[in-house]
């Protein structure tokens, strides 16, 4: 089995570039079935949900490969629309393929994507949506069969501002006939994103960052190129990880204003955080002290993503932080291995308290989910002694060799197999 081992105590300091935004690579990947033609996506991390994608378009009959950092894909000839458990399971938002396979083939088959570390992952606004604009759906277990036999722009008015069921409802829209304006769409620099990837296609779609989005179906087939915006969620990270070690890093190959929620944060905890063009520093050599409550919510609230990293920064400064967890039911679960090494954190349903203590203490600990994982490699950077971290196949779905970064920053981790 593979772990990450740490030993704790180095301040990181000096720079480091920021890998591409996952959670944009991914719904780029799916609407490149819209292409029907070669998509190059640049900028593209080394992940394993990347892996999983690949995967997927490969089984649908893409042609893919790897060159470097980018991903090439020719979606010329789609020959299958069904998505097999084996494949759905390894990459959680594997649904995020439902849109787009149903807009290339008329439908699409695949099984339910299960239940996640963050508690259940119901799908109920991607499929609304779809009915909205023509799909007959059924449900027969644990798979999913959507059929349209011509789909129809229409108004789709979410009733959460859901990033998935958003970008499903774009992919799907751009091969309706007219016009779909989606309402109450999510907001994050994500979704603007997909929409800047699918008007290089020649799609008309407009308005992503606000709450509606208009597309109007088309039917285009061509090639193009797009370098995927950076990750604020990695970058928050690695931010986080500066904070809970007393150092003084820049990252580059960032896009400092999707991180303002983060970086305000930490400049409540006392860091000193400046920011260039496509860069920004952290200088947190000074006391960390308790922030007000960091409230999750939708863009550009406090990203749900950057709760545990940030919490692991809180675990040893003065003072108690509130933190409420609005959007998944159960993301907690790194509190608990925190304590392990010594935190002091209460939780009770989506509230959690963290007062700082004096000294945490390096012990075995295990990853629960992405972003719980990685915060448990932050707050084994600040532990006294070592620290073995298992479950680490959960941190490489989302970060493009963690281990590797934090030791170019002055970090003593190393990934090693064990028994
Ligand atoms: C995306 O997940 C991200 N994943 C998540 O990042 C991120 O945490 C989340 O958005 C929120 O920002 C990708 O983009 C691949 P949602 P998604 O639909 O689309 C409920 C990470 O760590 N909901 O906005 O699945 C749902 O249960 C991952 O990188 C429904 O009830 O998130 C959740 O409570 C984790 N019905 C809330 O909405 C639905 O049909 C937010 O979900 C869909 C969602």
């Amino acid at each position: 089995m593979e772990i990450f081992r740490v030993n704790g105590g180095n301040r990181l300091e000096g720079s480091a570039r920021v890998q591409g935004a996952k959670n944009s690579v991914l719904p780029i990947m799916a609407a490149s079935l819209l292409a029907r033609g070669t998509t190059v996506i640049h900028n593209c991390p080394r992940l394993s949900d990347v892996d999983a994608a690949i995967k997927i378009l490969t089984h649908l009959g893409c042609g893919v490969a790897r060159e470097g950092g980018s991903v090439i894909i020719n979606s010329s000839s789609v020959t299958r629309h069904d998505i097999p458990h084996e494949l759905m399971r390894e990459m959680r938002s594997s649904v995020i393929f439902l849109g787009a396979v149903l807009a290339r083939c008329g439908e699409a088959v695949m099984s339910m994507p299960g239940g996640c570390e963050l508690g259940p992952r119901p799908v109920d606004l991607h499929l609304d949506a779809m009915r909205v604009l023509g799909a007959e759906i059924t449900q027969d277990g644990g798979s999913i069969s959507c059929r349209a036999a011509r789909l129809k722009g229409r108004r789709v008015n979410l009733d959460f501002p859901s990033v998935g069921a958003t970008e499903n409802t774009m992919l799907c829209a751009v091969c309706c006939d007219g016009a779909t304006v989606i309402t109450n769409a999510a907001r994050e620099p994500e979704i603007w994103d997909l929409q800047s990837y699918l008007a290089r296609l020649g799609y008309q779609v407009h308005g992503a960052g606000t709450p509606a989005i208009t597309v109007r179906g088309a039917d285009v087939s061509g090639d193009t190129e797009h370098s995927v915006i950076p990750d604020r969620i990695a970058a928050a990270t690695y931010l986080a990880a500066a904070a809970c070690t007393g150092g003084d890093i820049e990252l580059t190959g960032v896009t400092p204003g999707h991180l303002a929620a983060a970086t305000d944060a930490l400049s409540g905890m006392g860091c000193r955080v400046s920011g260039g063009h496509d860069s920004v520093r952290i200088d947190a050599s000074g006391l960390r002290r308790a922030i007000r409550p960091i409230v999750t919510r939708p863009y550009p609230g406090f990203p749900t993503d950057a709760q545990p990293p940030i919490m692991a920064a809180c675990l040893q400064a003065e003072g108690t932080t509130v933190f409420v967890e609005n959007i998944f039911e159960n993301r907690y679960r790194h509190t608990d291995e925190m304590k392990r090494l010594g935190a002091d954190i209460r939780t009770e349903g989506r509230v959690a308290m963290v007062t700082g203590v004096k000294r945490l203490r390096g012990a075995p600990v295990v990853s629960t989910d992405l972003r719980g994982g990685a915060s448990l490699v932050l707050a084994a950077l600040m532990a006294e002694g070592v620290t073995e971290i298992s479950g680490i196949r959960h941190i490489d779905r989302g970060y493009d060799d963690l281990a590797g970064a934090l030791r170019s920053l002055g970090a003593d981790i190393s990934r090693t197999v064990t028994a």
